[in-house]
């Protein structure tokens, strides 16, 4: 195993290069490098947590994060596809690659339905800004503005930027909206005014970030030191360090046993590491940061109950809810998010590979839409039994009105409006 003890060695120095923050790193850094050097004592996880290391399900609660970038040596493939992914980028260092909006001309500046306000997004030799341009009752024009700092979103639907008011992370006034590919006020910002003073709180960051250090979910206080931006393995599966260093000296036979493979926890307990994120803000108990994958989620964040969710919405759940009230998921026993969702590959609006799934456990002559659309049926299933619905609560405001992000349906069923929409496209299409 020497010379993969030196590969992850190696392969740690590339931390940097990653989207993972930059100065940050040297104490998680040294947290693998350390152990890796000196061989601290194991001590097992599983142990611990009060089971016998030898039971299959194992979790990681260690406490040291060491970045994607440390598992790409022995993960190789795991890695190349991983960093495809929204959740590797969902949160980055602002810069002219992350930033999605247009800097141009006449793209740089956003109107308002406030004569006496505009905004102007500029790219300076010291970083990027947004400005908000007051005409004065004093007829003078006043300027505020403010250097975009973390960009939030992939930029799918959109971006959020945030910015830094010594520890203290804000939210600035301006997003991107991918459907329309211009600036747009943040979602909740009303259009007309000059909002620069709304907090980011920890929650925030810690549904599209890998770790912060925080005091509480309270406060939107940070260490500006300690963070790793991105959504990376670590948070499905546990902090790595002591797993890296395990595998380093490990002999053949040895198993995996400080980290956490989704694969064999109970069902509830794999969604539960999806539904950190993806099942609404939740009711927050302890603090932020502390959940393990693994672990009852409920005791660190828990989850309105499914009636009470959102019916869909960016930010209020609706995956975990409305999957759980599907036929599929009451009608069989290992439905996750897992059965159609591949972490570790970019797989976004590939409606071929997604109905393969759907075909893992039903056949295309199980659907009474298969006699009309023949054997292409199994091109598509998605858009007749998950189709997508605009999410109405949240909405941005623009000088035009309201634009609303649109998302597919997780309670999986029978359509008959979406069915019919599916057959005039096709019609049109032949
Ligand atoms: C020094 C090499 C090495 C490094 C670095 C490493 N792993 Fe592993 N990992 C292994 C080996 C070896 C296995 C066992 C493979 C097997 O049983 O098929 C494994 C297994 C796993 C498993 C499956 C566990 C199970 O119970 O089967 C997961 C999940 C995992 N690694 C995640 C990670 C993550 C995340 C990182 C980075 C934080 C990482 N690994 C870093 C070598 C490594
Ligand atoms: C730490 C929070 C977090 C966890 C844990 C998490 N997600 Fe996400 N996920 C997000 C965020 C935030 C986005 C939006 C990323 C973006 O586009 O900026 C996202 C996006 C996605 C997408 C859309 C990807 C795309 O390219 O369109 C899928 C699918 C998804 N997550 C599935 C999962 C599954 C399955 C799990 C559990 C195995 C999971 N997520 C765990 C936060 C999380
Ligand atoms: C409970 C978890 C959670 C919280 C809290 C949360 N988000 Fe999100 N956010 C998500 C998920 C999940 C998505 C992806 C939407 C989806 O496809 O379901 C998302 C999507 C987004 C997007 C659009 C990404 C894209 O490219 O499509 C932006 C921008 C964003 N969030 C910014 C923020 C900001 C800024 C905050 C805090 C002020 C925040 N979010 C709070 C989970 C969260
Ligand atoms: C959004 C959550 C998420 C992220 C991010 C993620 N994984 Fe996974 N990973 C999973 C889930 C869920 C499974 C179990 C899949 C299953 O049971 O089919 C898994 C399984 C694995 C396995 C064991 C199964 C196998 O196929 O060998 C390894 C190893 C692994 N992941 C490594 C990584 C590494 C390395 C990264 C980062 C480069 C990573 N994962 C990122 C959720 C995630
Ligand atoms: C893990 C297995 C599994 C997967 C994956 C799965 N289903 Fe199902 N599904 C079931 C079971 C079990 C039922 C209930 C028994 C039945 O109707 O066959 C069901 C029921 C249904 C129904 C009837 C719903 C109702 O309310 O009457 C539809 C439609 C359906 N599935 C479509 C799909 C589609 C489309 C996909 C892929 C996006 C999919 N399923 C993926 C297991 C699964
Ligand atoms: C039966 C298959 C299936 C299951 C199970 C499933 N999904 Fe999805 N999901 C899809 C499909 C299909 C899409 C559309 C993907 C696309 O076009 O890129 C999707 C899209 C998403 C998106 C992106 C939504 C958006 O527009 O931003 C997220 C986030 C997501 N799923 C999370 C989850 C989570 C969390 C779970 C578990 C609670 C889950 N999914 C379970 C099939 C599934
Ligand atoms: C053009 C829209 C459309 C497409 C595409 C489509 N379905 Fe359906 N599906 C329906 C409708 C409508 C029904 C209910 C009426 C019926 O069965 O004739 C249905 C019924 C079903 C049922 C429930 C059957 C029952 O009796 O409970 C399943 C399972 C199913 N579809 C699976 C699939 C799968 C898997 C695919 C992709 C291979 C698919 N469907 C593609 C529209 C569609």
């Amino acid at each position: 195993m020497q010379i993969t003890a030196l590969k992850a060695i190696a392969e740690l120095s590339f931390v940097k290069n990653t989207s993972v923050s930059e100065a940050p790193f040297s104490a998680r850094f040294c947290a693998l490098l350390c152990t890796l050097l000196i061989g601290l004592p194991q001590i097992s996880a599983a142990a611990k947590n009060g089971q016998s290391p030898q039971t299959k399900e194992q979790i990681s609660v260690g406490d040291s994060y060491i970045g994607p970038a440390a598992c790409q040596g022995c993960h190789p493939d795991k890695y190349a596809g991983f960093i495809q992914t929204a959740h590797h980028i969902t949160s980055r260092l602002a810069d002219a690659h992350s930033i999605a909006g247009d800097f141009a001309a006449q793209a740089a500046f956003m109107w308002t339905r406030n004569d006496d306000l505009w905004f102007e997004m500029s790219a300076r030799a010291d970083g990027f800004y947004q400005t908000a341009n007051i005409m004065g009752k004093d007829n003078k024009l006043h300027e505020h503005s403010e250097r975009m700092e973390i960009v939030t979103g992939s930029g799918k639907i959109g971006q959020t930027y945030l910015y830094w008011k010594g520890n203290r992370l804000y939210q600035l006034p301006i997003s991107y909206w991918a459907a329309s590919g211009k600036w747009i006020n943040s979602p909740g910002f009303p259009d007309g005014q000059a909002v620069f003073d709304r907090p980011v709180g920890p929650r925030c960051m810690e549904c599209h970030a890998t770790y912060f250090e925080t005091e509480s979910y309270e406060r939107n206080v940070y260490g500006q030191e300690e963070f790793i931006l991105g959504i990376s393995c670590e948070r499905c599966h546990g902090p790595g360090a002591q797993h890296a260093q395990f595998q380093v000296d490990a002999p053949d036979g040895a198993g995996a046993p400080h980290i956490t493979h989704p694969g064999d926890l109970s069902r509830q307990r794999s969604i539960e590491i999806c539904a950190q994120c993806h099942s609404g803000a939740g009711i927050k108990h302890g603090r932020p940061f502390t959940y393990r994958p693994g672990l009852p989620l409920a005791e660190y964040i828990e989850p309105e109950p499914h009636d009470t969710q959102n019916r869909i919405g960016v930010h209020s759940n609706n995956q975990v809810a409305r999957l759980s009230l599907s036929a599929c998921f009451q009608q069989s026993d290992d439905l996750t998010c897992a059965s159609c969702h591949n972490p570790h590959a970019p797989e976004r609006g590939d409606r071929t590979l997604f109905s393969s799934r759907c075909l893992d456990c039903h056949s295309a002559e199980a659907c009474g839409m298969q006699p009309v659309l023949g054997h292409a049926i199994v091109d598509n299933c998605i858009d007749c039994h998950m189709p997508e619905r605009q999410d109405k609560k949240t909405g941005v405001q623009s000088a035009r009105g309201m634009d609303f992000p649109v998302m597919p349906e997780h309670l999986i069923g029978i359509y008959p409006d979406a069915t019919q929409r599916f057959m005039a496209r096709r019609a049109a299409d032949n």
